[in-house]
């Protein structure tokens, strides 16, 4: 396809969306034209299905219901949207993708990894990233940064042994998925991440200098 895609990953209070608001600017500057998307969400359809996922009421929904909607959003998003767009020959940038099913539902879940893997090749088909920025903050820090979890927000209100399964969850996206998985260090000030993030797309060839 003629587009790049690029996805941002990480586990909760990470900096993920103060990093996509800079390199949304940082864009802009360039005059780059990109599509930016959320996961699960990016179309009408997908957005309903996140409803129902982060809604506090459905404490009882499983593992695997919560998987297959997951993947039910992102299967709407790339036939509707990231695949139209990569045809026009444009820069996608969207806020999660599978991996954050590998690490939240294959590993903190326990639903297991190769499943996961077999689950997102069926939602997703050819629409692999380029190149996936995963945001590397271990939970104990974020969560200090960030300063306690969003009460509102059903995963954040998961106990700090499920956030160290989601970060162990990435670590092995991150070994099994290393030629598309660039691992930036984020314990530092925001703008010293962006300025990593830069180089890496830089390196890869998604961004000229
Ligand atoms: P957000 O905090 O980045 O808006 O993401 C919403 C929540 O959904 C967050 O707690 C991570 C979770 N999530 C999964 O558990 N699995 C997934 O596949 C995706 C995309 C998100």
């Amino acid at each position: 396809m003629k587009g790049k895609f690029i996805t941002f990953e990480g586990g909760e209070g990470v900096g993920k969306t103060t990093q996509l608001r800079l390199i949304r600017e940082y864009l802009e500057d360039k005059g780059v034209d990109a599509v930016f998307l959320r996961e699960p969400g990016g179309n009408e359809i997908s957005e309903k299905i996140r409803e129902v996922i982060l809604d506090r009421a459905n404490f009882d929904m499983t593992g695997m219901c919560e998987a297959l909607l997951y993947s039910a959003a992102r299967a709407q998003l790339c036939e509707k949207v990231i695949r139209p767009a990569l045809e026009k020959g444009k820069l996608v940038i969207c806020d999660r993708f599978t991996d954050s099913t590998f690490a939240y539902q294959g590993v903190a879940r326990g639903l297991g990894a190769d499943k996961i893997e077999t689950m997102n090749n069926l939602a997703c088909g050819e629409i692999v990233p380029d190149l996936t920025v995963f945001l590397d903050l271990r939970p104990e820090l974020a969560f200090r940064r960030k300063g306690g979890a969003d009460e509102n927000d059903r995963l954040e209100q998961e106990g700090m042994d499920f956030h160290l399964k989601v970060y162990e969850g990435y670590r092995l996206a991150c070994s099994r998925y290393g030629d598309r998985i660039v691992d930036i260090d984020c314990s530092s000030e925001a703008e010293v991440t962006h300025k990593k993030i830069i180089d890496a797309l830089e390196q890869r060839g998604i961004l000229t200098r």
